[in-house]
């Protein structure tokens, strides 16, 4: 493996890591005014910086073992990895006008499986901004590191992506459930149960249109707020859902999903704080059931899954982050773990499963 001085000639002046995260409920509520309940994983991206002398911006991919050289920030037009960089510091120079524009050498290296629902995109661009505040002593908040990201998502590469995924990236502790209401951005971080254990699954599935699937979702979601007459579905409770209001059935079974998954993030907080965890898998189930039925979000590989994984021993278990593909997450008691894993080793590759 190459290092940053075997690429750049030269020594790195600052470096930052952001983690991958797993949403264990709470699925396309964020952009929608609602709650999420993520937690950070163990897998991170890291991002090594120094100045460039040669008028050029630099970057090395150790995963793609490629290097990208740049003077502008021009989207590719093959949507390559080096997107996410370019963003940043596109998002980056926007905010401070008062930096003049300072090449550099950016190094990026990750244990973050890439397109599997656990928002490597994300870290990616928190990393980045954090080393780029590093670097120029812009004293920024890791909160307002996360809002930076989320522009980079929005404004640079195209998708209407919600906060959930950098604030936990940026702000997030490993062990910790991450529970944030995303219209006001306050969070609280809640310990995960003793004696219990969250493992992924990889479906393995490309997650290819996923793009286009999400920000086909969002704009149902925006639709159904139209008709609703509601700025954020977030904000309307299943008992006040008045489904007459929406003619159109896609329409309204997308928004059945996000007013019923904002209830069971609430209700799965009190779970986890009253260490009633048999109840918080339950809702892991319906979550499942909701996202794969009304939003139409799963595919009959992560359903299998899903499945296998219950009869399997687990308590509860569901797809996790963006959609269409990707990873699990199931809920296992501790002294259920061998049988469960023995298990799901007949279906899947050891190196497909990861403890949280
Ligand atoms: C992606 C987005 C998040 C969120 C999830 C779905 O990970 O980046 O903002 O909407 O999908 O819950």
């Amino acid at each position: 493996m190459k290092s940053f001085k075997d690429i750049f000639n030269t020594d790195f002046s600052v470096v930052n890591s952001a983690h991958a995260r797993v949403n264990l409920i709470g699925e396309h509520t964020d952009y929608t005014g609602g709650y999420v309940l993520p937690s950070l994983l163990n897998f991170k991206t890291t991002i090594q910086i120094s100045k460039n002398e040669n008028k050029k911006y630099q970057v090395y991919s150790e995963h793609f073992n490629e290097q990208i050289n740049f003077t502008d920030f021009i989207k590719s037009k093959n949507n390559k990895w080096v997107d996410y960089v370019k963003g940043s510091l596109f998002v980056f120079y926007d905010e401070n006008k008062n930096i003049p524009n300072t090449h550099l050498n950016i190094y990026i290296s990750s244990t973050i499986p890439i397109g599997r629902g656990i928002s490597s995109s994300s870290a990616l661009c928190v990393a980045v901004l954090k080393s780029l505040n590093s670097f120029f002593n812009t004293e920024y908040t890791e909160k307002h590191i996360a809002i930076l990201a989320q522009k980079v998502e929005r404004n640079y590469i195209g998708v209407s992506g919600g906060i959930m995924d950098q604030m936990v990236s940026s702000i997030g502790i490993h062990r910790k459930a991450f529970f944030l209401d995303c219209l006001s951005l306050k969070f609280e971080l809640i310990d995960l149960p003793d004696n219990w254990v969250f493992c992924l699954v990889d479906s393995a599935v490309q997650r290819n249109l996923r793009d286009s699937a999400y920000n086909e979702r969002y704009n149902q979601l925006k639709k159904a707020e139209e008709y609703l007459g509601t700025e954020y579905l977030g904000s309307i409770k299943p008992g006040q859902f008045d489904q007459n209001k929406i003619k159109d059935e896609l329409i309204l079974k997308r928004a059945r999903h996000v007013i019923t998954e904002n209830a069971r993030v609430l209700e799965a907080k009190g779970y986890i704080l009253n260490k009633d965890i048999k109840s918080f898998g339950k809702l892991m189930n319906e979550s499942h059931q909701s996202y794969s039925k009304d939003f139409e979000a799963s595919t009959e590989d992560v359903d299998l899954i899903v499945e296998r994984s219950n009869t399997s021993g687990a308590e509860g278990a569901r797809l996790t982050g963006g959609g269409f593909g990707g990873f699990t997450v199931s809920l296992i008691h501790k002294n259920n773990y061998y049988e469960w894993k023995t298990n799901m080793s007949k279906y899947y590759d050891n190196k497909n499963i990861f403890e949280v």
